[in-house]
């Protein structure tokens, strides 16, 4: 990682699908909201529509197909170096797809994020939305974390959390997510650009406090 003191800090942002998020954090970018810089969008997927909105936004792109390659390890080694091509001071994962290896995530650890639908550590993999209307839960929300080698399990920076009215479903309960993603990650992008938002030793600390394990709370 490069640490760019006079320079502004060089957000990667990996994606491999719709993208929205990265949009957000994109427009944040771009309209001042968070002063820093996106170095460029990586997506594994050639067809991401994340790609076309991107390059839409006159953003540098790179596409690195996970299929050409034989193993895991080399894929992620291949996607370091990408990565490192385009110097970064945060790498951000928008709905990046892929599972992530131990070496990859202890490269970038305390300068890695993602975003999760759920209320960590509350329903780590998929089908969040469906499991908490399952268990019967009256709260429903998303989570941006640091990475760590655990999957979905690094300390949590800020959550959204809504409520989970009786007419949900899971379709219902991901638009309105949705809504909050785009606000909660640039939140999160903007206080570690800043250099308010770190990890240290497996927790997350805002503006030198520790963050309680579920991170900030954003009730809606
Ligand atoms: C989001 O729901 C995020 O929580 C999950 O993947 C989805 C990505 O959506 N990790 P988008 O590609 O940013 O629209």
């Amino acid at each position: 990682m490069q640490a760019s003191e006079a320079e502004k800090p060089r957000i990667v942002i990996l994606i491999s699908g719709n993208g929205s998020n990265m949009q957000a954090i994109a427009e944040a970018v771009h309209n001042k909201e968070i002063d820093a810089e996106i170095a460029g969008i990586i997506s594994n997927r050639p067809l991401a529509e994340g790609l076309t909105k991107a390059q839409a936004m006159g953003l540098h792109t790179d596409i690195i197909d996970h299929t050409l390659y034989a193993s895991r390890d080399e894929f992620d080694h291949a996607l370091i170096r990408m990565i490192e091509d385009l110097k970064p001071d945060l790498v951000v994962l928008a709905g990046f797809m892929r599972i992530l290896t131990a070496d990859f995530t202890r490269y970038f650890e305390g300068n890695l994020l993602n975003i999760h639908p759920s209320l960590l550590p509350k329903y780590q993999g998929l089908n969040t939305h469906q499991r908490a209307l399952d268990a019967g839960d009256s709260e429903h929300g998303v989570t941006v974390h640091f990475v760590t080698e655990e999957l979905d399990g690094g300390p949590n920076a800020i959550q959204a959390i809504l409520p989970i009215l009786d007419i949900d479903n899971a379709k219902a309960l991901q638009q309105r997510i949705q809504v909050q993603e785009h606000i909660i990650y640039p939140i999160a992008v903007k206080w570690f650009c800043e250099g308010r938002l770190s990890m240290e030793g497996q927790h997350a600390f805002l503006d030198g406090q520790e963050l309680p394990a579920s991170g900030v709370q954003l009730r809606s």
